[in-house]
């Protein structure tokens, strides 16, 4: 039996875990290269996950580094055996969920290299917050990175303000899913009756209520209705973990630093903070109104590098989704030329260094590149340049950076080269992605990515268990569509026509994808 209010609401309400591509080994660990440390190698790691509901995120992972071992932890009993479930079916064996409680779990002496404790330290009450940190302190590998997120003020002001009159209004209320019918009426009602009042933050709550249409309701009913809901500033979380020998690294995901504000407001928050990092990290939340963070952790011993050069980036590996928007980008001057992934998705580079590696990246898509590679060639495509190599490459340096904050599709940054193998004669598409196309439309890759696919894409995919060849593959792509898989079957001979045509090319682009196990 569920024993607080707070574990009998995860129980009624699952929490649909989310992928995060920003919690993976491999990212974490680039971060800690980038700040000076010689992190665990991502690819043969322990990870430990506290509060990881079904587990989809910790899944993912398994699937995508065979040689890691994977812990998760969660106190709903409903998640953790949904994940097993999945675990079972894919196969995996290098994966463990258990239910139980931060508050009370034992690991023995075990110690792992990367740590997640997403979604969870603002919602829980402050002994399970201290027991959070202690975990951390005490089974966090010697150069391993904790992976910690949380909600900040004062970006949380005036939702906080939202959640309190919604809670009063649901107090007697104890069924989760009834909590958050209850509280969505109660909030449009507020809001209609602000607008008719002129109130002060009548927008803010209109906004809020709008975002409400399309979010699930496990979002209202635990980000914004769990009993529990604590947001701290910035520099209070800093001197929690200080105070139990961890210390900030960097963030794990971020929109923007300091760096990319306007100049006088980024001269303003250093001369504020006096040249202290902890202390700029506060007035740039203070400056952002932020909300939420997800910060990286690492022991206080460790000696960090707080300003990135490009030394560190030498250790990295490059690559990017995007395309230039233009047919013949200029690379020679300062013009603005735009690269983008996608629709609405685009990055602006004014650097002639910056266009001209984001240039070639875009050629050896998906392919990565070592950075010490990327700039070579980029100051080759380059006229002239006036600039050493050095300048050119902390230039380069400063410019991929602003771009990966902004999205790590636009520069994805790694710690070893994206090899990508061509489709076998038998193709083998991963366990995970097999189980969920015949179930969802979108599948995670094994980057931890979510990928779209259509009905056709994902039959084919459920198919490539490695039994079949190509011909065996387009006679049963056209049996499933003959009995009538994707529907009426009017436009039939044109969809064989295009497996004829297209299957060689489609494997190549799922390859690319990286769905595929060889
Ligand atoms: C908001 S969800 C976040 C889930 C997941 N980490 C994610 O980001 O998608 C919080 C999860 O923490 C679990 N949880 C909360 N308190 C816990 C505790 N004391 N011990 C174990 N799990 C807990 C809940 O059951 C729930 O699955």
């Amino acid at each position: 039996m569920p024993h607080t209010l707070n574990q009998a609401s995860y129980d009624q309400l699952p929490y649909q875990n989310c992928i995060v591509p920003q919690t993976h080994p491999d990212h974490l660990a680039t971060l800690g290269i980038l700040h000076g440390m010689t992190p665990p190698a991502p690819e043969k790691c322990r990870i430990l996950e506290l509060g990881c509901a079904d587990g989809a995120n910790l899944i993912a992972m398994a699937q995508a580094l065979p040689q890691c071992e994977l812990l998760g932890i969660d106190f709903s009993s409903v998640a953790i055996a949904q994940g097993r479930k999945i675990i079972e079916s894919v196969g995996l064996t290098n994966i463990t969920l258990c239910h139980d409680d931060i508050q009370e779990v034992d690991f023995g002496s075990a110690q792992f290299d990367y740590i997640i404790v997403h979604g969870i330290y603002s919602w829980v009450a402050a002994p399970v917050r201290q027991r959070i940190f202690q975990i951390c302190k005490k089974h966090l590998s010697a150069h391993g990175i904790v992976f910690l997120s949380y909600n900040t003020l004062p970006g949380w002001t005036e939702t906080r303000a939202f959640r309190d009159m919604a809670l009063y209004h649901v107090r007697s209320l104890k069924d989760a899913p009834a909590r958050v019918a209850q509280a969505k009426t109660f909030l449009q009602f507020l809001s209609k009756s602000w607008s008719d009042t002129g109130a002060t933050h009548y927008l803010a709550l209109k906004n809020f209520c709008d975002s409400l249409r399309q979010t699930p309701d496990f979002y209202l009913g635990h980000d914004v209705l769990e009993v529990v809901n604590e947001p701290v500033y910035f520099h209070e979380f800093e001197s929690q973990a200080a105070h139990h020998g961890l210390q900030f690294l960097s963030e794990a995901v971020s929109l923007k630093n300091i760096s990319d504000l306007p100049g006088d407001i980024a001269a303003g928050i250093r001369e504020n903070a006096q040249g202290d990092w902890i202390q700029m990290e506060q007035y740039f939340d203070f400056v952002t109104d932020r909300m939420f963070r997800c910060s990286l952790l690492c022991h206080d011993k460790v000696v960090l590098q707080r300003e990135i050069k490009a030394d560190r980036m030498c250790l990295l590996h490059v690559g990017t989704k995007c395309r230039p928007q233009s047919k013949s980008p200029d690379i020679n001057s300062k013009k603005e030329e735009f690269f983008s992934c996608g629709e609405g998705v685009a990055c602006s580079i004014q650097e002639p260094i910056g266009k001209a590696a984001m240039l070639y990246l875009s050629e050896m898509n998906p392919r990565s590149v070592p950075f010490s590679v990327l700039l070579l060639e980029a100051r080759h495509r380059l006229q002239k340049s006036l600039s050493s190599p050095e300048d050119d490459a902390e230039v380069l340096t400063h410019e991929l950076l602003k771009m990966h904050r902004q999205n790590i599709d636009f520069v994805k940054l790694q710690t070893s080269p994206r090899e990508i193998h061509p489709p076998g004669d038998k193709p083998v598409a991963s366990p995970l992605v097999r189980f969920m196309a015949e179930r969802y439309e979108t599948v995670v890759n094994l980057r931890q990515e979510h990928i779209t696919m259509g009905r056709l894409n994902r039959h084919l995919v459920g198919l490539l268990d490695g039994s079949r060849d190509r011909a065996t593959l387009k006679t049963d792509l056209e049996k499933w569509i003959r009995e009538g898989g994707l529907g009426p079957p009017d436009s039939d001979k044109s969809i064989r026509a295009g497996i004829e045509e297209n299957l060689e090319s489609t494997l190549h682009a799922m390859a690319a994808q990286s769905l595929f196990m060889n």
